[in-house]
């Protein structure tokens, strides 16, 4: 294992620079024009963990390919890191090394496409140009994911690179479609469901309070996500000659979404709350452990005064109670100027982050029925249902949770939290469903990276760290 350890810090340099590589592609999965980017991406990491000792396939999809990297399945004889240095085939602490057969079996996911980077002018440097600046590397994907994806490939790259024995077989299933809802993984998982098959899979895309409190997640939100239109005129109307006669569609959905939420932040769709599990006092007593502190959070957001559901703590709102918002909303005349009109129509996207044990297909069928009911006679109205996923819950007192806390604690020399995170990764349900394995969700992103923002960043001291903590991993996955 010191060899391992070693190694990464000897190369830490090499590893900050392959990350550079790696955020020079803009991998945008929403966006049709970066099609090829994606592809160029995803075979820049296949040939990336060939060289490091991986056998790496490109799995073309309906959509954007996924990468499937696996560790030599039985042990090969050590390469030489040193000359005339040569370790002899025994896992760190000792045990005989399993031929290739019956051994633990992991999953490690992750994703090399990003979310998209406008608005450029808000970006202090191009977002595929990567900028290092005070410890931190800006670029888009820097930490969702790209960067916390590398930090487990290096880890492997250290074990294979020095020859120290891997306790377990392990699987990258690195994939392009992520930030677009993950639709051709299901499927890919369903096909290769055998090879896949794993005591776990091990996510790094999540956050930590701060560096000083690494953590481990036991819980994602769900989402369900529609669409509103209200058709009004059958054309843009002259506000003057025909306004007050006819309904204006984006007031009209302006009023009709305001009705979705009261003024003590609680949803207002009858039924919305009835299948959410109550927080347990351990967990909320676990959520007060959590280092927040009301004031700066409010600064570091920019908002005058900090908004959400009554009775719940800002914690809890953000991790482990359902919301609903506006993602978008657009309506009529948009550039310079003036112009006066009624529009012929409105629409507003919107998002429901759901808690154990809410379900997208009934939220989605109560929202429906509610605007149905409240819809005035004077537009006409569309809903179109998008993407959806269920959220997540895993026991964080499980051997393996055990096993996490215990390599993150070796990796950031700092006690482990344990928490619930408001972001959604869909696939981890799947991953449930489909190869019956749970999920180990440790992330490596701070509050502050920006993901999704302009001037997204990592910080390189928890690459570093996380490099680290997943070299541990596998030593405590398979300590049991
Ligand atoms: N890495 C995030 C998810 C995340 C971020 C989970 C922070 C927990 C904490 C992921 O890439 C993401 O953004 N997912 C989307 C999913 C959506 C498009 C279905 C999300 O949560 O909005
Ligand atoms: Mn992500």
């Amino acid at each position: 294992m010191q060899a391992v350890i070693d190694y990464l810090k000897r190369n830490q340099s090499r590893f900050v620079e392959e990350l550079c590589e790696y955020v020079r592609f803009p991998s945008v999965s929403a966006q049709p024009q970066h099609r090829q980017d994606l592809h160029a991406c995803a075979e820049w990491v296949v040939n990336h963990c060939k060289g490091i000792g991986l056998e790496a396939r490109l799995c073309p999809t309906q959509g954007h390919p996924i990468v499937v990297a696996k560790t030599p399945r039985s042990p090969s004889p050590p390469l030489e890191e040193r000359v005339g240095e040569r370790r002899p085939l025994t896992s760190s602490h000792g045990l005989p090394v399993a031929n290739g057969h019956d051994r633990p079996h992991f999953v490690i996911y992750g994703h090399y496409d990003v979310q998209p980077p406008e608005p450029f002018e808000l970006w202090n440097s191009p977002p595929f140009s990567p900028r290092i600046d005070g410890g931190r590397l800006f670029a888009r994907g820097a930490c969702d994911n790209k960067g916390q994806n590398l930090a487990h490939l290096k880890a492997i790259e250290a074990y294979l690179k020095t020859g120290t024995v891997l306790p377990c077989d392990i699987t990258f299933v690195i994939e392009g479609e992520e930030e677009v809802g993950s639709n051709s993984l299901a499927t890919f998982l369903k096909e290769n469901r055998h090879e896949l098959k794993c005591e776990a899979i091990v996510i790094s895309d999540t956050g930590m309070p701060t560096p000083k409190h690494p953590a481990l997640t036991y819980a994602l939100r769900g989402i369900a996500a529609f669409e509103i239109t209200l058709h009004g005129p059958n054309r843009d109307l002259h506000s003057g000659i025909f306004g007050g006669t006819v309904d204006n569609p984006a007031m009209a959905l302006c009023q009709l979404i305001g009705k979705l939420r009261d003024k003590n932040g609680r949803v207002a769709i009858p039924g919305f709350y009835d299948e959410v599990r109550p927080l347990s006092a351990f967990e909320r007593r676990e959520m007060t452990r959590l280092p927040f502190k009301a004031g700066e959070y409010q600064k570091f957001l920019g908002v005058p005064k900090l908004f959400g559901e009554r009775g719940f703590t800002p914690v809890e709102q953000r991790c482990a109670r359902p919301t609903l918002e506006i993602n978008g909303l657009t309506s009529g005349y948009q550039g310079d100027g003036s112009k006066t009109i009624v529009p012929a129509w409105a629409r507003a996207k919107i998002t429901t982050r759901l808690v154990p044990n809410q379900h997208p297909a009934t939220i989605i069928k109560l929202v429906t029925q509610y605007l149905k009911r409240i819809c005035p006679p004077t537009v006409r109205m569309e809903i179109q249902a998008g993407h959806g996923a269920e959220p997540y819950l895993v026991s964080p007192t499980s051997l393996q949770a055990q096993a996490a806390l215990r390599a993150i604690k070796a990796a950031f020399e700092c006690e482990p939290v344990l928490m619930r995170e408001g972001g959604s990764i869909p696939i981890v349900n799947e991953f449930k469903r489909i190869l019956k394995a749970d999920a180990l969700l440790i992330g490596l992103a701070l509050p502050d990276d920006n993901a999704h923002s302009p001037n997204e960043k990592f910080d390189l001291d928890c690459f570093a760290k996380g490099q680290l903590m997943s070299a541990h991993l596998w030593q405590e996955l398979t300590r049991a």
